[in-house]
């Protein structure tokens, strides 16, 4: 007789296309029968409830990688496609490919650029930025607010704080959509050629940006990582690289996706809006609940590096891969009271796990908040009679969790 979790585990199925309608009804009731399961076709074991998945990003005996302590044999790891060379030496140094200590070594040196200040410098060119961007479409009346609006707002940012010139911002975003599409469940072979290209692409680019930085430095993050001195050596030019592609990658899909979906659920939930607009919850903390409710990254994956790990009472091997289920922890009910109610001013929504948690606990996630707080305050004041023209539709990806467009009406 098989167990409880195994026959969960066969229903259950993240790339179905009815799960990826509508996820939270499943994750929900796969949540409350089953903390924890193992998916014999997907091979890893799903967490689902918010306080094993906080202890899960916490524990040190798991890591996001597992070359540090062992083979791919005896992790029964896919050997790296050597096709995707490119792709995969620009992940090679990428803080979220890296345990320590060459995390700590790198992290340390990236941190150093989040100080509060220097986020808090943000916040005006934030604001321009947002302005300028809607200006346009005021008096259009319609847009697309992923493509007109969040894309060259985020990635905007993100290449300031770079040092990325504005000419090449289209670019950027071209190859980071290619290239998370190597994150998913289920990557194509198409996609992984695509990501690949698009791995090249960005490597050359950044590798001209370093020459340019040596030649004659400025005062952005390109800058300061070929300057950065750490352990009496230099950063190498792959891991300036790692570090470049995953800032912008990381920095800027999550941060659209959240307002995308957060404008959504927001016009889905009219009297939550006009809670914004009346002044009642200040934006900032409406962040939080849109990141809780509808998180734009689903699930994270950590490999088991030791044995005698227990999660929610199940004893999971060495060399097994363990998948923490994001919006099924974000609407845990232990955590969160009616956890399917969408409320801006919810007091603790704050203690959603969309950041993450741990050693690899979101870098940018400060710079994120000044970013979403400043976008949905101007949209907000400046928009407050703000509709979807059309019901949005999901792209059909879970990993990565956002919408194809959002088309508004300002009103
Ligand atoms: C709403 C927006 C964002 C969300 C929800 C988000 C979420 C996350 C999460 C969950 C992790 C941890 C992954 C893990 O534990 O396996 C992470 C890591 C990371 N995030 Fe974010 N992020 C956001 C915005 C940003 C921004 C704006 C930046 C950069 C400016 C950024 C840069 C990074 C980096 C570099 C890491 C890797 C840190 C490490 O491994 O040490 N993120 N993010």
């Amino acid at each position: 007789m098989r167990s409880a979790q195994e026959r969960s585990g066969e229903l259950f199925d993240p790339t179905a296309p009815e799960f990826l309608a509508d996820p939270y009804p499943e994750l929900s009731a796969l949540r409350e029968t089953t903390p924890v399961l193992h998916h014999e076709r997907l091979g890893r074991w799903f967490v689902t409830r918010h306080a094993d998945v906080r202890a899960c990003l916490r524990d040190r005996r798991l890591g996001r990688n597992f070359r540090h302590v062992g083979t791919e044999e005896e992790f029964q790891a896919e050997p790296l496609d050597p096709r995707w060379q490119a792709f995969w030496d620009g992940e090679r140094w990428s803080l979220l490919w890296l345990e320590p200590p060459d995390h700590t070594r790198i992290r340390r040196l990236v941190a150093a650029a989040f100080t509060p200040r220097s986020v808090e410098a943000m916040r005006e060119p934030a604001e321009r930025l947002a302005n300028e961007l809607l200006e346009p479409f005021l008096d259009r009346g319609r847009m697309d607010l992923l493509y007109d609006f969040a894309q060259p707002y985020s990635i905007g940012l993100i290449c300031r704080w770079l040092g990325v010139p504005d000419d090449r911002h289209r670019d950027l975003l071209d190859w980071s959509h290619a290239m998370v599409k190597m994150y998913e469940l289920d990557t194509t072979e198409e996609q992984a050629v695509a990501a690949n290209r698009a791995a090249e692409g960005f490597r050359d680019y950044v590798l001209e940006l370093i020459a340019e930085r040596r030649q004659s430095p400025r005062k952005d993050l390109v800058t300061a990582l070929v300057e950065a001195r750490v352990d009496g050596g230099r950063l190498s030019e792959a891991e300036i690289v790692s570090t470049v592609v995953v800032l912008l990658n990381a920095g800027h899909e999550a941060t659209v996706n959240t307002l995308g979906n957060g404008i959504r659920s927001l016009m889905h939930h009219r009297e939550q809006w006009q809670r914004l607009v009346d002044g009642s919850v200040p934006a900032a903390a409406a962040v939080e609940e849109l990141i809780r409710y509808d998180p734009p990254l689903q699930l994270f994956e950590r490999w088991v590096l030791e044995d005698g790990v227990e999660v929610a009472g199940a004893l999971i091997p060495r060399g097994e891969k363990i998948a923490m289920l994001f919006g099924a922890a974000n609407r845990d009910p232990r955590a969160f009271p009616e956890p399917d109610r969408f409320d801006v001013g919810r007091a603790n929504a704050g203690e959603h796990i969309g950041f993450g948690g741990g050693i690899h606990v979101c870098i940018g996630a400060p710079l994120a908040r000044v970013e979403l707080e400043v976008s949905l305050r101007t949209l907000v004041e400046r928009c407050p009679n703000l509709e979807l023209a059309e019901e949005p539709k999901r792209i059909p990806a879970f990993v990565i969790w956002g919408l194809e467009r959002v088309d508004v009406a300002l009103g």
